[in-house]
């Protein structure tokens, strides 16, 4: 089964309007690379000029409500985040999970909102250090894709990332050989709750990728993309990362 190579950016909350000059580069490489998809998830308050920029490259959100409009304050909805221009959006980021404590049931809760209002989402997994060194990293990532797998799982519009939560922004990424066990088990996860819809769906790997370590990360087996935090901020880093998957 091929699977096109998804290398998805995340600003998280960084960046402002003159930042996003940096996705004329990033759009310029998308489209010098056809075999693989880009997308790049902003702030919310710059989806729209973002979009208006790169109207060709893929724009996403980083977090939406699971409901669709109410009394919530601070929050925005999937179908305010695809008015603003965003084709996709990030449910469930460890750094969502741990500051606005969210549970597996609001990540799924999310990830229904994205597939109700027609745009894509990219639902994230992870083990702390301490599960880790516990021996439980498997047990703790397949049950989080039990508990926030949406209704209506399909690769056309839900990927997986899985992101060890002690490699984001450390420098610290897991061996390859690390990466591929995660992935396959994930992967097997899948087919029990999805059946061969789970060959098809993208399971991408976040926490520390560089274009130094992007070929190396990429090439492991089920890894069919990345989702970048820092080196997504400039197109002097992330374009590289592009550039690996493309020759994969
Ligand atoms: P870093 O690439 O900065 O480690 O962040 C990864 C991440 O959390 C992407 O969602």
């Amino acid at each position: 089964m091929t699977r096109r190579k998804l290398i998805a950016g995340n600003w998280k909350m960084n960046g402002d309007a003159a930042a996003l000059a940096e996705l004329d580069g990033i759009a310029a490489a998308a489209k010098a690379a056809p075999r693989v998809d880009v997308a790049i998830a902003v702030p919310a308050t710059l989806i729209a000029p973002a979009h208006a920029r790169v109207p060709g490259l893929s724009i996403g959100a980083e977090d939406i409500h699971a409901a669709d409009k109410g009394a919530h304050t601070g929050c925005v909805s999937a179908a305010m985040v695809k008015e603003a221009g965003a084709s996709f959006t990030i449910v469930g980021h460890s750094e969502r999970r741990a500051d606005q404590h969210e549970t597996d049931a609001d990540v799924r809760g999310k990830a229904e909102a994205a597939r109700r209002n027609g745009i894509a989402a990219i639902l994230c997994v992870g083990e702390t250090l301490e599960q880790r060194d516990a021996g439980h990293a498997e047990a703790v990532v397949t049950a989080q894709i039990a508990g926030s797998l949406p209704e209506g799982a399909a690769a056309d519009w839900l990927s997986i990332a899985y992101e060890p939560v002690w490699a984001i922004g450390t420098g610290r990424t897991p061996t390859v050989g690390d990466v591929a066990a995660m992935h396959g088990a994930i992967r097997a996860k899948l087919r029990a709750l999805i059946g061969g819809e789970a060959d098809k769906m993208r399971l991408l790997y976040g926490g520390s990728v560089t274009p130094d370590n992007a070929t190396e990360l990429l090439g492991a087996s089920d890894v069919d993309g990345a989702l970048v935090g820092g080196a997504s901020l400039t197109a002097a880093k992330f374009v590289p990362i592009i550039e690996a998957a493309a020759k994969l």
